[in-house]
């Protein structure tokens, strides 16, 4: 029965359903998904003409594209506290501000310590961007939908790795690569307007005691009158203890593997070496000129939001686990088979399967770890730690992030590109076994139903026990 005073309505609850106003929701708060893959993905093709321009070396390269991402540790993991204090819509306000300047910043930059600077700020907008907005998503969106609205973020990365690919094939003839990164500025101003008519999150509310708010914000979004239950089970969630060094203790211990592990396999199995190196890459593979390996890295960039938009349903018909033993069984193939072909490419004209293994690559990890890691991010986290804790594994897969795009370059001028893939692909392999021993498949399973799982103490792999 619920404990809420006003709460006089005795419609039979039915079945929450997806409808126009939470898709808005989630596709607003999407863009800031936009934002982060047209950041990320804008520098693979700018470094072409950068490189070019200061004559930099390999290392001086390699400074240049991490930049963002060290930026991206900081900002995703100095922002959990913020998210829970100030809540989430006002944590995605702060985020876009950041972008807009550092959009502007890298746009005006004409030396290499200026830029520098410019890409660490907008990465400290990625980093926060990162998780708030599929934390967002996931504490507005019915439990039956979680899966596919929590993944438009995701749809919303790989739509802006796309366009900044397309941007970048714009402005090659020119060079103009500050023309590159200004583009984002619009999808920030967007984003701004967007903002201000999204509702704040119901849990959050919760959380902060303004159970009336959350009452009338959750009726909105679920555009039914009896949303009573809801809201007691989010009330009763967040009766549990609230503090940051829980995320230590040894309740949270299965949920901090899974997560940690999670953005160690998404990362360490080498997506970005491709989306922010692909022209580089196809280069290397034989490729004539940078026009032609731009417009190559235009195909894994379609691929990418194609095999993304594929795959959202399956995320909640499927389940989780399957997609992910699918799409890495298929990111761990065709790293073998890229890794063959670079061994090979003295012998034989193998460009083109070069080019082939990416694409499927690409299609494996776009079904597979790329949505399902940020959607798990946001499930497996009791509500009272959840944006410290999201914050926190966030954090550290930019890490890794950062780990593997500050080695990748020197791994093939050292090591060769073959045994460098090679080395993604063995990744790949430990990765599915940490998927069947460590994740819980979490598909239909309410967000307070995991966290009593938690309470409960199950190990890691049970915790979507219905
Ligand atoms: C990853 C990014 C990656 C992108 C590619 C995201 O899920 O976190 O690192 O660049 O997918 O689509």
């Amino acid at each position: 029965m619920s404990n809420l005073e006003f709460d006089t309505d005795t419609t039979p609850r039915t079945p929450s359903k997806i409808n126009f106003f939470i898709f808005i929701a989630a596709s607003v708060a999407a863009i800031g998904g936009f934002l982060f893959g047209f950041d990320t993905g804008i520098i693979a093709g700018a470094m072409l003409y950068i490189q070019k321009q200061f004559n930099l070396s390999s290392t001086m390269h390699s400074v240049i594209v991490s930049a963002s991402l060290i930026g991206a540790v900081i900002g995703s993991g100095a922002s959990g506290w913020f998210a829970n204090y100030f809540g989430r819509k006002r944590m995605l306000m702060a985020a876009t501000f950041i972008f807009i300047v550092g959009t502007l910043s890298s746009t005006f930059s004409n030396t290499i310590p200026e830029l520098i600077i410019s890409r660490f700020v907008l990465g400290l907008a990625i980093g926060i961007e990162s998780f708030v907005t599929p934390l967002y998503i996931s504490e507005v969106a019915p439990t039956e939908y979680r899966g596919g609205l929590v993944s438009l973020t995701q749809l919303a990365i790989t739509i802006g790795i796309f366009t900044s690919y397309l941007v970048t094939a714009h402005y090659a003839e020119a060079h103009a690569w500050h023309s590159m990164f200004c583009v984002g500025i619009i999808p920030a101003l967007l984003l701004v307007t967007g903002l201000f008519y999204l509702p704040q999150s119901p849990r959050w509310l919760c959380m902060k005691g303004l159970t009336f708010e959350a009452f009338h914000t959750l009726r909105k979004i679920r555009q039914t009158p009896d949303v009573s239950e809801e809201i007691d089970s989010i009330s009763e969630s967040v009766n549990e203890p609230d503090n940051w060094k829980m995320l230590f203790s040894k309740w949270l211990r299965p949920v901090m593997i899974v997560g940690i592990g999670l953005g160690f396999f998404q990362q360490v199995t080498g997506i970005n070496t491709i989306i922010y190196y692909a022209p580089t890459i196809f280069r290397i593979a034989g490729f004539p000129n940078n026009e032609v390996a731009i417009m190559a890295t235009l195909g894994i960039g379609a691929i990418n939001v194609l095999s993304t938009i594929i795959a959202i349903p399956l995320i909640d018909k499927l389940g989780r686990k399957p997609l992910l033993y699918f799409g890495m069984s298929v990111m761990m193939v065709s790293l073998f088979l890229l890794s063959f072909s670079f061994a090979f490419k003295d012998i034989l004209n193998l460009q083109w399967v070069a080019l082939a293994s990416l694409l499927v690559y690409v299609t494996g990890f776009a079904v597979s770890l790329g949505p399902i890691m940020w959607l798990m991010f946001t499930e497996i986290f009791p509500l009272k730690v959840r944006a410290f804790g999201m914050s926190i594994v966030t954090s550290i897969q930019w890490l890794f992030n950062f780990m593997v795009s500050l080695t990748f370059l020197p791994f093939i001028e050292y090591l060769h590109e073959s045994i460098t893939f090679s080395l993604y692909a063995t990744l790949c392999f430990l990765g599915i076994l940490f998927v069947y021993y460590k994740v819980p498949e979490t598909a239909g399973v309410s967000l307070e139903k995991i966290e009593h799982n938690v309470w409960m103490g199950l190990p890691s792999r049970d915790l979507g026990k219905k």
